[in-house]
């Protein structure tokens, strides 16, 4: 191969992050052709040995390829404390190439490892990638931005933000800018609402520790669902680099903020008692072990925002996620204006044309009307529809394979994770005050019934 070596160095090689995403990412990687020349070394606080890291990068790997089946074979693992600068100067040290640290770690844990970097300096074009959440709001963001800028450049900086990986999200810009059709309808003209939904049917699952400090908002608005809100509003960038496409998300996501600047009227807060969904029974979220019911944490978040541009100025978009759902719906749908009239003779049931993307399964869906089989003078609603495969990569395998390869396309930018979370402390705030009911939805349901939109 053409590269020259490199280490992906994992802290929190012995945690679930790292068993559940990211090694059974990077393993369809390497099988993929991707991650030339790359060693893999793991390090925590668990007492492990190479064999043992190796059995768990194999158990996670699926049954690996040849090329995955080698960098398990060769993978090191080092016992250290991330905290502490001697350690990670060893760490360093074991690299080979080009060094790449990802921060498997809680946040509070990566910030201690983050500043011990600061002070120890690290080699040359080493890159960072860490997990969301980055930060708890605007002041913190903007301390850890400080923080990761003294250790490297912001373009050595990846944080990772897995539904830019996700294939039917990347397929809005093929959706948007490979078509001459929905484009130029695509604006106030044209668009009555949109809303951005993924409703869960996952509950807690035994994730109290960091789940129960950050909530639905933190944990899928503030990150997933504006994400995906720039790729539907942001203009169309010239090329995909990294430069260019995100300036596009960054120049959207600076004109988003909640509708009317009214969080109260346009936030919703939910949390889910017990229930059932299909065989599973759940306990109410307050009941589920690690949680402070005290706390208040809302498991389903809404949040109705404005993107005052030119093309979207008075279009509202409504961000939602709930866990514990019982109907799914991972979707965004664009709803648009009526038609300008419908000629005198046609009757009939008309519903609003929909443009659906289902980000899981993953498929596209135009609702429309036409005359229909029956009266011909009577209208029908009609679905035009197609499901499609997934991605060849699993989306932890294509972020890492941007941070691999030094590519920051699908990296959140530094001042873009400040901006999203300018745009939701407001709602926050107001939810802290208590200015917001704290509702209740049975485990199952469909969550609150009553809609944001204004
Ligand atoms: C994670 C959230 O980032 O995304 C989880 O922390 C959520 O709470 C998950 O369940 C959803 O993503 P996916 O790819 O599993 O649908």
């Amino acid at each position: 191969g053409t590269n020259p070596g490199q280490t992906l160095l994992i802290l929190g090689a012995s945690g679930d992050l790292t068993a559940r995403l990211l090694l059974p990412g990077l393993g369809r990687l390497l099988d993929s052709g991707g991650a030339d020349g790359l060693a893999l070394l793991g390090a925590g606080t668990d007492d492990w040995d190479d064999e043992r890291w190796r059995a768990r990068v194999r158990e996670s790997f699926g049954t690996p390829g040849e090329r995955a089946a080698q960098v398990a074979d060769a993978a090191r693992y080092l016992r250290a404390d991330v905290t502490h600068g001697a350690d990670l100067k060893r760490l360093l040290d074991a690299c080979q190439g080009e060094v790449i640290v990802f921060f498997a770690l809680p946040p509070s844990v990566t910030a201690k490892a983050c500043a011990a970097l600061r002070e120890i300096g690290v080699p040359a074009r080493t890159r960072l990638a860490c997990e969301k959440p980055f930060g708890v709001d605007a002041a913190s963001a903007t301390a850890l931005n400080d923080l990761l800028t003294q250790i490297v450049p912001e373009a050595q900086i990846h944080r990772v933000d897995h539904f830019l990986g996700k294939s039917t999200v990347l397929n809005i810009l093929g959706l948007r800018f490979a078509n001459r059709i929905f484009e130029p309808l695509l604006n106030n003209v044209h668009v009555a609402s949109v809303d951005i939904v993924f409703d869960e049917d996952l509950g807690l699952e035994s994730r109290a520790g960091y789940y129960d400090s950050a909530g639905a908002l933190m944990d899928m608005v503030q990150s997933h669902l504006l994400q995906i809100l720039a790729l539907l509003t942001m203009d169309a960038p010239p090329s995909l680099h990294a430069h260019e496409f995100r300036d596009r998300k960054a120049q959207v996501l600076r004109a988003t903020s909640v509708w009317n600047d009214d969080p109260v009227g346009f936030s919703r807060r939910a949390r889910y008692t017990a229930g059932r969904i299909g065989d599973r029974q759940l306990p109410a979220y307050a009941d589920e072990p690690g949680v402070d019911a005290a706390r208040h944490t809302e498991t389903l978040a809404e949040m109705v925002v404005a993107v005052d541009t030119w093309r979207w100025a008075g279009v509202p978009f409504r961000l939602r996620s709930g866990k514990a759902v019982g109907n799914l719906r991972k979707e965004a749908v664009i709803t648009f204006r009526e038609p300008p009239r419908t000629p005198l003779g046609l009757t009939g049931p008309e519903r609003p044309d929909r443009l659906r993307i289902g980000f899981t399964p993953d498929r596209l869906d135009l609702d429309v009307n036409i005359n229909g089989p029956g009266d011909p003078f009577v209208l029908d609603p009609v679905t035009l529809g197609s499901e499609f495969g997934p991605g060849d990569l699993p989306p932890y395998g294509e972020v890492l394979r941007g941070v691999i390869d030094d590519d920051p396309t699908l990296s959140v930018r530094g001042d873009t994770a400040e901006t999203c979370w300018r745009i939701v402390e407001p709602v926050l705030a107001a939810w802290r005050a208590d200015d917001v009911p704290l509702q209740d939805y049975p485990a199952g349901s469909s969550g609150p019934k009553d809609t944001l939109l204004p």
